[in-house]
């Protein structure tokens, strides 16, 4: 087989590049490991910044997103039992969008389909070769047959685990990383939401946020040990547990029901560079990983996607490389900003197991003077709904 850009992995990054390469006539072929149901199953934050709704707009896959998403114009942020406001229109001019990532894949799939652009699915052992020659090329097996695939570019949108990291040489590739403390149980449950918009909580027992995904669907997440497991919080130990850590009016009309779902996921802050060996190019989580406070996981995939994009559209539509020359600095200088918010609101937000009172009072500090203020406000407004491109 023969295709122009060769896409590792079909999650939102793949599959947002190959929608919008398709509609300016770039061919591509998706692989994937598992089957789109699988990756449909896969829960994660559900906020959108306008750059990423403007590239599904441009993609074509954006009429649901402005039918079903719930434009917010502002977060609520406690500790203790104090409470405040930041209001993003007020000090941006732009919302964001909840819109479950979940969402936002099957909508992708939709127009994928609809394209009849070429996928493969549970494709295994992919190996990315010449990716530093002229002659690029991946070979995978399905269902135990060999096939070969030539390409100009291979795009490595294979998440964390994937191989296309593993590609770039050790003597080229710098990974820098940090491991958090603690994490996140997460459950979904089909109640209305406590508070029309997000609340992010700093509570002597832990983090929680209060997050959604409609009307009737809530996503709510505790700060937990890592050597917790899902089964060993019930439901009931779970929603008493977040009622102990958001303010009391809140808790007190807190609507709880059975979790439809309940996982937990560890923190990390992971970059690799540079995002970029020879014809090969890592975009989303191959490259990078936030923790999830400030949902810019898919955000900051979706900014690597844009620079890959038109740094690819350069290249076949006007025959200049500069756009894909430049795309591991321009991506990084965004990603390392990205990183950098998360971390931030991360260490804002959370109890860490070492604590010392100092840092309980640094912690205090920093939340009473971005609550009274507005230019604090104003930077963590624009980091929220996203810096721009
Ligand atoms: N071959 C083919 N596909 C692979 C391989 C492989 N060797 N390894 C992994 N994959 C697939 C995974 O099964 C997955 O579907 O690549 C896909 C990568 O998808 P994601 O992990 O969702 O990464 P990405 O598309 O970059 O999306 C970034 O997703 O993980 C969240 O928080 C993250 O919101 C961010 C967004
Ligand atoms: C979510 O809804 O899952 C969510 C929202 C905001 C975050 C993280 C997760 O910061």
């Amino acid at each position: 087989m023969k295709t122009q850009v060769a896409i590792i992995g079909g999650g939102p990054s793949g599959l947002l590049l190959a929608q919008l390469l398709h509609r300016r006539g770039i061919d591509s072929v998706v692989l994937e490991r598992k089957t789109k149901d699988y990756v449909l199953g896969r829960i994660r934050a559900g906020v959108l910044e306008q750059g990423l709704v403007q590239l599904m707009q441009e993609a074509g896959c954006a009429d649901r997103l402005h039918a079903e998403g719930l434009v917010h114009d502002g977060t609520l942020i406690s500790y203790g039992d104090t409470m405040f406001r930041i209001d993003f229109t007020e000090h941006t001019g732009t919302p964001v969008i909840v819109y479950g990532q979940t969402e936002v894949t099957r909508d992708l799939y939709a127009a994928r389909e609809q394209a009849g652009g070429a996928t493969e699915f549970n494709v295994d052992n992919v190996v990315i070769r010449g990716a530093d020659t002229d002659a690029c090329h991946v070979t995978y097996t399905v269902h135990g047959q060999a096939r070969r695939i030539d390409c100009d570019f291979v795009a490595g949108c294979d998440g964390f685990h994937g191989v296309s990291r593993q590609t770039i040489p050790l003597d080229v590739r710098c990974e820098y990383e940090k491991v958090y403390p603690f994490g996140w149980l997460g459950i979904l449950s089909e109640t209305p939401p406590v508070n029309h918009e997000l609340i992010y909580a700093n509570s002597p027992r832990g983090f929680a946020l209060c997050s959604m995904r409609n009307d009737n669907l809530s996503r709510y997440y505790i700060q937990c040990s890592l050597s917790d497991k899902p089964d060993d919080w019930t439901d009931e130990a779970f929603w008493q547990e977040l009622k102990r850590r958001i303010p009391a009016d809140q808790a007190a009309r807190l609507v709880t029901g059975p979790s439809i779902e309940k996982s937990i996921a560890p923190l990390r802050s992971f970059v690799t560079e540079p995002m970029r060996w020879g014809r090969l190019f890592l975009c989303g989580d191959a490259a990078h990983i936030v923790p999830p406070t400030g949902a810019k996981g898919l955000n900051t995939a979706a900014s690597d996607v844009h620079y890959l994009y038109n740094g690819l559209r350069d290249f076949y539509e006007n025959g200049s490389s500069a756009g894909i020359d430049s795309y591991s600095q321009k991506a990084l200088a965004r990603v390392w900003k990205a990183e950098r918010f998360s971390w931030w609101f991360s260490s804002l937000m959370h109890r860490y197991p070492d604590q010392s009172e100092f840092d309980l009072k640094m912690q205090v500090a920093d939340l009473e003077f971005l609550r009274t203020n507005m230019a604090a406000q104003k930077a963590m407004a624009e980091n929220y709904i996203g810096l721009p491109y």
